[in-house]
Formats: structure tokens, sequence, C-alpha cells
């Protein structure tokens, strides 16, 4: 599974890949949004451009899907390395500052450490499920026809 390491909160998270990188964060309850998207958000439309992220690191090129249309537009003034963390899914690990214009102290020290610690590639396509087992007979089935009961008759008659 791909893992997300977290610069600011200090946690590395595995996730399926294609999970949306804004619902991981929002499902292990670390602080995706600074003041403004607290305030209000789009809810993940891609609208409000409160969901930042810096993309630190990957474990190999395309650990996100390629920007989309929307943060082509959103983005256009801010450093390249930054996402909107809705409109993104993780296809492999990576590492991610949330909220990177805000301040974090040691910051420098703090992603050189993210950055220095190996990241597992993790895989490209879903798990594999197993086959749900066949179905147990419940003995409520009828294998004869109507036909076929009304030819037997009573027993012993
Ligand atoms: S949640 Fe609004 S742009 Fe991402």
């Amino acid at each position: 599974m791909p893992v997300i390491r977290f610069v600011r909160e200090g946690r590395d998270v595995e996730c399926y890949p294609g999970e949306n990188l804004r619902e991981v964060a929002l499902r292990e309850r670390l602080e995706l949004y600074g003041l403004k998207g607290q305030l209000g958000n789009c809810g993940g439309c891609g609208q409000c451009i409160t969901c930042f992220v810096d993309v630190v690191a990957e474990a190999s090129p395309g650990a996100l899907t390629p920007r989309t249309s929307v943060e082509d537009r959103k983005l256009r003034r801010r450093p390249e390395g930054w996402r909107l963390a809705c409109q993104a899914l993780v296809q492999r690990s990576l590492v991610v500052l949330t909220r990177p214009q805000a301040g974090l102290s040691d910051r420098e020290v703090r992603l050189a450490a993210a950055r220095a610690e190996p990241l597992p590639a993790g895989p490209t396509a879903w798990p594999a499920t197993e086959e749900p087992a066949a179905a147990e007979p419940t003995g409520m089935e009828s294998t004869a026809t109507a036909g076929e009961a009304s030819e037997e008759g009573p027993v012993g008659g």
C-alpha cells in the first residue's frame, strides 16, 4: 500500500492506490485546512483553493495523478510542487507538507529528515480480493418441479 508521509504532523499513513489525498487526510483527522478552509471550504470540488499540499518527495515519479485542469487554473501563481489535495489521487508513496503557506518551526530540518527516510514504493493497483466462497445449500431450495411432486403421491397408501 502507498504510504503518505505527512511532515507537519509527523505521521506515515497507508492508503489504497487511487484514494483521494484530501479524503485520506480527513479520515486520519489531519488538519488539512488553514483558518480560511476551516471556516468554509468547498468540500472537495476544487473551488475554494484551501486544501494546498506541497509534494516534497515521491517514491517514484507520478506518485499522485497528474494535475487536473482545475489545478492548472487555480495554482497558476503557486509553487510547482503544490497540489490541491481534493484533486489528487495517490498512486505511490510520497511525502507531503500540509498547509505549506503556514509557518513550521524547523521546516528545513523536518523536510530533510522526511526525505531521508526511505518510502515504500507501494503498489499501483488495488489489492486482489479473494473470491467469495460458493454459497452453501440451505436446504430450502426445491429441486423438484411441481409436476414431479404430484406424481409421487402419498407414501404407504
Ligand atoms: S477542498 Fe476546495 S479546492 Fe480542495
